[in-house]
């Protein structure tokens, strides 16, 4: 009882609070709906009592009647009264789970990109699905069981001492004999369990890893070694459930052989009693069944009081995701905002940017660069040299450690990360699509975008033709990450998003890097007459690309090494020769 006062389980109930408070008028209305059945049951005990006093003991009928009258009233009221607490009880628990992944999750999206290198998404998901379901049981039951057992406790006392002092005092006496091997039991049941349940999960996890990765699997002939680990994990599953089972068994037996022997010994006692007419037939019918009451609800709050502990630990998990704060964010005071439409300066001023992750490792090093609006800019170089790591500088994924970014002259960081991006239309490397139709992957970035429109930038980005031959062309459905379609397929709806958005800066990672030569070309055609008035960058291997550019700039290990047109550094510079020589076959 004490534990449930710990600091650790005050924060849990003070989280819980925070989203129950709401509905505290339903709460309220559970509570009374508790309060009520509890004092219906208790309550029932003298229903018992004057069933077998004045009914069967009489042996009048009148009597019978009566007291089988009052008794349905008493099942009446029980059932109403049952029906609001579950009803409610749950419906609260649902509610509140409903409100929590809401807003864990509305808090989540607008963290920075940067946490979740710190945190495995795989575990963030677990803690929105796991977490709150365990938290959704305890408001929409565990709690109340709690408070309905506490209550049939206390007042099952209080009337097992009305009725028969001495029967209870035999009771008070007996009653941690009879728990104490079943709560020690139920403990190592449960503990067993929670194993069960992991060891289940870990089977799950096998199962969905080879199933996703089958063609690798099958490839590397890899089967039968993926069969021996499974099964050893559902061995193991299997050799957890057995030990649970057997202690669950041992735990049935030990509750019928101590609490019925308990309940024979009271009846022997009160038996007595009753034969030597200290008390009536009917008190002693009314005692045990208080006192199977109380031992009930006793046994039932130990294994509640397990789960608000799981609980509390839940609660503290998703109120540490609550309190993650982005790192990105509009500054509190000094705010400036950009123009409806930018026009596409952008400069990098000595920035030197590690990830969080690999902070002694430098991912840019002193790198300035200077982009006019309207230019196409080319990014070349080796691989992890940091292009891509430019791109999300540019986009504010990450604040540079020294330097600064800056876009129309503003530093990134004097904006709000929602405008800064508005005028950003950016193909990643690993070309992103979602679970959804081709139709609603294009619209991703512009949500009232018209059919045609849709139909114009998938033309301009070579991805029509195709369309067209999928099944129910543009409102085909993908699978998950656009399952379904080939590398170079999904990089052209990456570019006809990007394309349909009309921002005033576009930045293409490899965004051309899986496709043909000729459907390449037809997009590098195309794209001139796209750029116009517009800011490119461009990261790219090809020649094609690279020579269409206004500049290229050279990148290495973090470091601009030369920047010019294609001409000016084959002459002038020996690593892009190097490169061209190499990429572009020159
Ligand atoms: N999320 C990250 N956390 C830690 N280090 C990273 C992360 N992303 C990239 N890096 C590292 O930063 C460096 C630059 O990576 P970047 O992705 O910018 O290279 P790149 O020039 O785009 O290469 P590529 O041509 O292969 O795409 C690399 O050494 C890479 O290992
Ligand atoms: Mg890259």
């Amino acid at each position: 009882m004490i534990q449930i006062l710990s600091s650790r389980q005050r924060r849990a109930a003070r989280l819980a609070w925070r989203f129950v408070r709401p509905y505290r008028w339903q709460a309220l209305g559970a509570l009374l709906a508790l309060i009520v059945t509890a004092g219906i049951t208790l309550s029932m005990g003298q229903g018992i009592r004057l069933l077998v006093d004045q009914g069967f003991m009489t042996q009048s009928s009148e009597l019978l009647n009566r007291s089988i009258a009052g008794f349905m009233m008493l099942i009446v009221g029980l059932a109403l009264g049952t029906f609001a607490r579950f009803y409610l009880v749950s419906w609260i628990g649902e509610r509140c789970v409903a409100d929590i992944r809401r807003q864990v999750f509305d808090h989540l999206v607008y963290l920075h990109p940067g946490f979740y290198e710190n945190n495995r998404s795989s575990e963030i998901q677990s803690r929105l699905t796991t977490d709150t379901t365990l938290l959704q049981s305890v408001i929409g039951s565990s709690l109340s069981l709690f408070l309905r057992n506490a209550l049939m406790v206390i007042g099952g006392v209080v009337l097992l001492f009305i009725t028969n002092p001495k029967l209870t005092s035999i009771v008070v006496v007996a009653l941690p004999l009879v728990l104490a091997p079943i709560l020690m039991f139920g403990r190592r049941v449960r503990s067993l369990s929670r194993q069960s349940q992991d060891r289940i999960a870990d089977v799950g996890s096998y199962v969905a890893e080879t199933l996703t990765q089958i063609k690798t699997v099958q490839a590397y002939n890899h089967q039968a070694e993926d069969r021996r680990r499974f099964a050893q994990t559902v061995e193991q599953a299997f050799d957890t459930a057995r030990q649970r089972i057997l202690q669950r068994a041992w735990l049935i037996t030990l509750v019928i052989v101590l609490v019925l022997g308990a309940v024979a010994v009271m009846l022997w006692v009160g038996g007595m009693d009753v034969i030597a007419g200290r008390i009536s037939a009917g008190e002693l019918a009314a005692f045990v069944f208080y006192s199977l009451i109380v031992g009930s609800a006793f046994g039932t709050l130990s294994e509640v009081m397990g789960e608000l502990q799981r609980a509390a630990g839940a609660a503290e998990r998703i109120a540490e995701l609550l309190q993650a704060r982005s790192e990105i964010q509009a500054p509190c005071e000094g705010l400036q905002r950009l123009p409806a439409r930018a026009s596409g300066a952008l400069a990098l001023d000595d920035v030197v940017f590690a990830y969080p992750s690999r902070l002694d490792q430098p991912a840019i090093k002193g790198l300035s660069l200077h982009v006019s609006p309207g230019e196409t800019l080319a990014l070349v170089g080796p691989s992890g040299a940091g292009k891509s790591t430019i791109f999300d500088l540019l986009l504010r994924f990450y604040d540079p450690q020294q330097g600064r970014v800056s876009i129309e002259g503003i530093e990134l960081t004097q904006l709000d990360p929602l405008d800064l991006r508005r005028h950003f239309a950016m193909v990643s490397q690993t070309p992103a699509l979602f679970y959804g139709s081709v139709e609603d992957n294009i619209r991703y970035g512009k949500a009232n975008a018209t059919a045609a429109q849709i139909e114009a930038a998938a033309r301009i980005a070579h991805a029509h033709e195709f369309i067209l031959q999928l099944p129910q062309g543009y409102q085909t459905h993908l699978g998950d990450a656009g399952l379904g379609l080939s590398g170079g397929q999904r990089q052209r709806l990456a570019i006809a998003r990007a394309l349909l958005v009309d921002a005033p800066i576009l930045l293409l990672d490899e965004a051309t890097s899986a496709l043909d030569a000729q459907s390449e070309h037809l997009i590098q055609q195309a794209l001139p007459t796209l750029m116009q008035g517009r800011t490119t960058l461009v990261i790219a291997h090809r020649l094609a690309t690279v020579q269409n550019a206004d500049r290229i700039a050279v990148i290495e290990e973090g470091r601009l090494i030369a920047l010019g047109t294609h001409r000016e550094l084959i002459a002038g510079n020996p690593l892009y020769a190097r490169l061209a020589q190499l990429q572009f076959g020159l």
